[in-house]
């Protein structure tokens, strides 16, 4: 992101905390909760957003070296991403050609070949079908024709996207557009490093999921005693591209800037840049690295979902770590999961792996989503017509509004 965004997001939320204001849409919409359980609405979305609409699957960092391969469902498409001897990412159904068997098992790992457990064809990283045993038992094969089934996949920013359709059609920049894509560009996603992750299944709608991260409203009141130690709440600097946003908040670092001159500011020493990327991705962008959030709806039950996140390091974040745990291993500065909200704003600490998806378990998993799974037994109550986005709840307009608006459906209905 260029200085001078960062510079005039910062004043923004500086400007908000000091008159007390936060994001204003402008209006007040209402949301039908059956958009929380309708079936007929589920399968709708399960076929147009994620059966037949490109997948935002991870980082560079996941791929990192020749061989490196890892394997997703979570879209319904059994997926084989690789990347090859020539450096290439590349994506592949996860099925044999003899008679589909899963020819990679693991989540991910690193090997040239991929033998089917089945009747061991083996297949190479690039897709190449290798080898077919006992063929003189089995008859011809047409070995070129018979590679695994290739997807559409593009790395791109360091982030890697896969089309869960073989004929689909990936063109990032112009589903990112080319404002947001050369913004994120500037971050350095494909210099980053997994550290940790974290699944949450829990039974909530994964739009509901997606709502958690729409506004800054709750952060006092139902993370007071977590993320709330750390973020002020009740600000937002929130700007649309199309069906993406960028939502940045204040942490309690923000006011040190005021005393620095701007040319040192930078945005994620004071705020936490997330960025949505329609339909199921929050891509976080903190002073450490990343956390990236993808959430999928169980194509069975509209009333559960399941959130993977993973945390990344920064070249600079990981050198520190690992320059700190080699000194000692109850270093002072390290600040893992348990301490992390009583000492996360310190200057002076040093993030361990696991600290980076420490929010995900104890505020998202534990605190958000468990509004979620009572919010999911209202709707799904029938006695509970209508949810209620206030003005300062813009992301969760422009979500539903988007999701609506792909689908054909009728937008939000204003009510004030
Ligand atoms: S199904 Fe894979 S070798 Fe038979
Ligand atoms: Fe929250």
């Amino acid at each position: 992101m260029k200085h001078e965004t960062q510079v005039e997001i910062i004043k923004e939320l500086m400007s908000q905390l000091d008159e007390n204001r936060n994001v204003d849409a402008g209006a007040q919409f209402r949301l039908p909760t059956s958009d929380y359980v309708c079936p007929e609405l589920a399968a709708r979305e399960w076929q147009a957003f994620f059966r037949e609409h490109p997948q935002f699957v991870g980082l560079s960092g996941d791929l990192p070296e020749e061989g490196s391969y890892f394997t997703t469902q979570d879209f319904g498409t059994p997926v084989l991403a690789t990347r090859a001897k020539d450096g290439q990412f590349r994506a592949f159904v996860n099925a044999c050609r003899h008679r589909g068997a899963k020819v990679a098992q693991e989540a991910k790992g690193k090997s040239a070949r991929f033998t089917c457990p089945f009747h061991s064809w083996t297949y190479a990283s690039s897709g190449e079908l290798l080898a077919v045993p006992d063929q003189d038992h089995f008859g011809p094969v047409d070995k070129p024709c018979m590679g695994l089934i290739e997807l559409p996949a593009q790395e791109i920013a360091g982030m890697l996207f896969v089309h869960p359709q073989p004929g689909g059609e990936l063109d990032v920049a112009s589903l990112l557009g080319d404002e947001l894509l050369s913004e994120m560009e500037g971050w350095g996603y494909g210099e980053f490093t997994p550290v940790a992750d974290l699944d949450i299944d829990m039974k909530l709608n994964w739009k509901l999921a997606n709502d958690t991260f729409g506004e800054t409203y709750h952060f006092p009141k139902l993370h007071k005693d977590t993320l709330g130690k750390l973020y002020h709440g009740n600000n937002l600097a929130f700007e649309e591209f199309g069906r993406h946003h960028r939502f940045v908040t204040a942490n309690r670092r923000i006011d040190d800037l005021r005393d620095l001159p701007e040319d040192q500011w930078s945005l994620t020493q004071v705020a936490l840049a997330l960025y949505y990327l329609f339909p199921n991705i929050q891509l976080a962008t903190t002073s450490t690295g990343a956390n990236i959030v993808r959430i999928y709806p169980d194509p069975d039950n509209p009333g559960r979902s399941i959130t993977r996140v993973v945390g990344y390091f920064s070249p600079r974040a990981l050198d520190q770590y690992e320059t700190e745990k080699a000194k000692a291993s109850d270093s002072i500065k390290l600040v893992d999961a348990d301490d992390l909200y009583a000492r996360g704003y310190d200057q002076n600490i040093i993030r361990t792996p696991a600290s980076t998806v420490e929010a995900f378990s104890s505020t998202v998993s534990a605190e958000d989503y468990v509004m979620g799974e009572h919010q999911q037994r209202a709707a799904a109550s029938g006695l509970l017509e209508h949810s209620i986005f206030g003005h300062n709840e813009a992301p969760l307009h422009h979500f539903h509004a988007s999701y609506r608006e792909a689908l054909g459906r009728p937008p939000l209905e204003k009510i004030t």
